[in-house]
Formats: structure tokens, C-alpha cells, sequence
């Protein structure tokens, strides 16, 4: 698993160079049987299991797809890096650090010990308190208002209009005592900016969002030029914010697991229960795998691995 440093490394690839990577990655993992589908959302247990899709989006707006990469998942806490995105444009830079955080917890994404431990320090936009907490910062006074953002923007980023899974919906909106517990806790320590119970069922609803690996492949390849999406050359966020962005999803884009991500993929990363992984190679691409089966950390097995493997193949760890 040799890596090529950044200082050795090519900045533009062919498309039979994308295409040869994917078709490897692809080829190596399809027999991977590893892990399982997330089952405390219970809808997600049903997913068939050995789905596989790998997309990449460039900066130039060229896709490559592989697999089953039009088969439609809920985008789940992929979400997170986006509403950071609309909270980071709306408040500023220096409002993040304060209102919700940008350390690592090192705990599992749903944890509640991690905001018991350290009230005083907030927790980070990529794992569930830190994204309520967001959530409840979008821009809006009312459900609504936030709610609409929340959808117009993510539609944007994807260059197309997206819509709720409302089966997924309602089977985590059924079950999701946890996520209002976090959230009240929250406001209990004040952090926590709108009504508990409404920003975590935006939060909810955000997180069933019905994406492909083509579409996330857009979202992420839009963080990857600066902001603009790069199919219909819309700007949806300020340049100056992504560097910021992409630091919150190195830390803990994949949860207890970011050290080994960064490790070995040395790009920004964030993962969904969903099954989906994306990772931005700035200035290049946006890269996006779906496969359901997870790790314990909660990461899609496959899509990290073909992660991996493609960037490795490309050479495009950032240091
Ligand atoms: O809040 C939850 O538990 C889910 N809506 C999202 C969690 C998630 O995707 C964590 N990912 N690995």
C-alpha cells in the first residue's frame, strides 16, 4: 500500500486512468461479504445487501460511474457536512469553534457520554450531537423556512432536485429517542439554537435525503472547486469556507475511525449508515462509493476500501 506523496504526485488524469481505477476497485471488492447493513434504523436492513456503485465527479464536471451507481440511499450523516457548509456561510468562520465545535470526541457518532464528559467544550458538525446542534443553526425561523433551505440547498449542491425517502423517514423518525435525547441534553447546556424537538426532526429528515453515488459524487466534487458545482456552474458556497469545511471532516468525517481513514486515504472524507462514503480531492475531484454492509464504526466496508484503493491508484493523498 504505497502512497505517493503529494509533492510527486499528477494533477490531471485521463479518462481511462479514472475509468482503469474504478473498474479495479470495483473488480477487487465486489466478492467483499464483510459487515452489515445498519439495523437500528430498521427500514435500512432491508437494502439489498451487495448493492455497489462507485462515482467520481472532476472539477471540469466529468462523471465516471461504475456499479450500481444510480440506485437511490438515504444520503444519512453525509448530510452533515453540507448543512455545516450553509451554517459556515450563514455565521461565519469564527462562529463554528464556538457554537458547535470542530474537535474529535473519539466515541462512537451517537454518543451522549461525549457531550456529558466535556458540556463546556462543544462537539464537532460530523457526528450526531454536533449536527443537530447545526441543523438548528440553518438559516430560517420556523421548521419550514429551515427545512426548505436545508432541501434547496443540498439540491443545488447535487445539481438536480432532490427528495425525502419518506420510508426512511418515518422509520427513523419512529425510533429516534436517542437523537431527541442528545438534543435536549444540548439545551440543557446551551447548545441547542432552536426548538430540540424540531431542529432533530429536520435533522431526521435531512438525513433521509435520497442521493445515488453519481449525485454525491456532484455534491462533493463542488467542495473539491471551491464551491461551484461544477455541472451547472452554479456557486452555492464561498471559496474561503472550504479549507475550514474540509478540516471538520478530516477529524472526524468517519468518526473513532478518522485517524485510519486519514491514514491511508490522506483526503477529507464523511460516511453515512446509509452505506455511503464521500471523499474531496481538492482542485481534482469528488469521489462517492455506496455499498450497505458496515464496519462497527458505522463506515460502509466496501465504499471505504474502494476509496482507498482509487485514491491510491490515482495518487491523490493530500500530503
Ligand atoms: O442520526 C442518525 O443516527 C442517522 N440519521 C445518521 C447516522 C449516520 O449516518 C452515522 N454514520 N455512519
Amino acid at each position: 500500500l504505497t502512497l505517493i506523496p503529494a509533492v510527486a504526485q499528477k494533477t490531471k488524469f485521463t479518462a481511462d486512468e479514472y475509468n482503469e481505477a474504478l473498474k479495479e476497485a470495483h473488480e477487487k471488492l465486489l466478492q467483499n461479504k464483510d459487515g452489515a447493513n445498519a439495523d437500528y434504523i430498521p427500514v435500512l436492513a432491508e437494502v439489498p445487501s451487495d448493492l455497489f456503485g462507485i462515482s467520481i465527479c472532476t472539477v471540469d464536471g466529468e462523471i465516471y460511474d461504475i456499479g450500481d451507481s444510480e440506485h437511490r440511499f438515504s444520503i444519512q450523516s453525509i448530510s452533515k457536512v453540507f448543512t455545516l457548509a450553509m451554517v459556515m456561510q450563514r455565521l461565519g468562520i469564527r462562529a463554528i469553534p464556538d457554537t458547535i465545535g470542530v474537535n474529535a470526541t473519539g466515541r462512537p457518532f451517537n454518543s451522549i457520554v461525549a457531550i456529558e464528559v466535556q458540556p463546556d467544550r462543544p462537539s464537532n458538525s460530523c457526528v450526531n450531537a454536533g449536527a443537530i446542534a447545526t441543523t438548528s443553526l440553518v438559516e430560517g425561523d420556523t421548521y419550514d423556512e429551515k427545512w426548505n433551505n436545508i432541501i434547496t440547498t443540498f439540491s443545488k449542491f447535487a445539481g438536480r432536485d432532490l427528495d425525502v425517502d419518506q420510508e426512511v423517514y418515518e422509520s427513523e423518525a419512529a425510533t429516534n429517542n436517542r437523537n431527541r435525547a442528545i438534543a435536549h441534553l444540548l439545551e440543557a447546556y446551551n447548545r441547542m439554537y432552536f426548538d430540540p424537538v424540531e431542529a432533530t426532526d429536520i435533522y431526521t429528515k435531512q438525513c433521509a435525503i435520497s442521493v445515488n453515488s453519481h449525485d454525491l459524487a456532484v455534491m462533493s466534487a463542488t467542495l473539491a472547486n471551491g464551491g461551484v458545482n461544477p455541472q451547472t456552474k452554479e456557486k452555492i458556497i464561498d471559496e474561503k469556507y472550504l479549507p475550514h469545511i474540509m478540516a471538520v471532516m478530516c477529524t472526524a468525517g468517519l468518526y473513532d475511525d478518522s485517524g485510519l481513514w486519514l491514514y491511508y486515504v490522506g483526503l477529507p472524507g464523511k460516511s453515512g449508515v446509509g452505506g455511503g462514503v464521500i471523499a474531496v480531492a481538492p482542485g481534482r475531484f469528488g469521489i462517492a462509493a455506496f455499498s450497505p454492509r458496515l464496519d462497527v464504526a458505522g463506515n460502509s466496508v466496501r465504499g471505504v476500501r474502494a476509496i482507498i484503493e482509487v485514491s491510491r491508484k490515482l495518487g491523490v493523498n493530500l500530503f
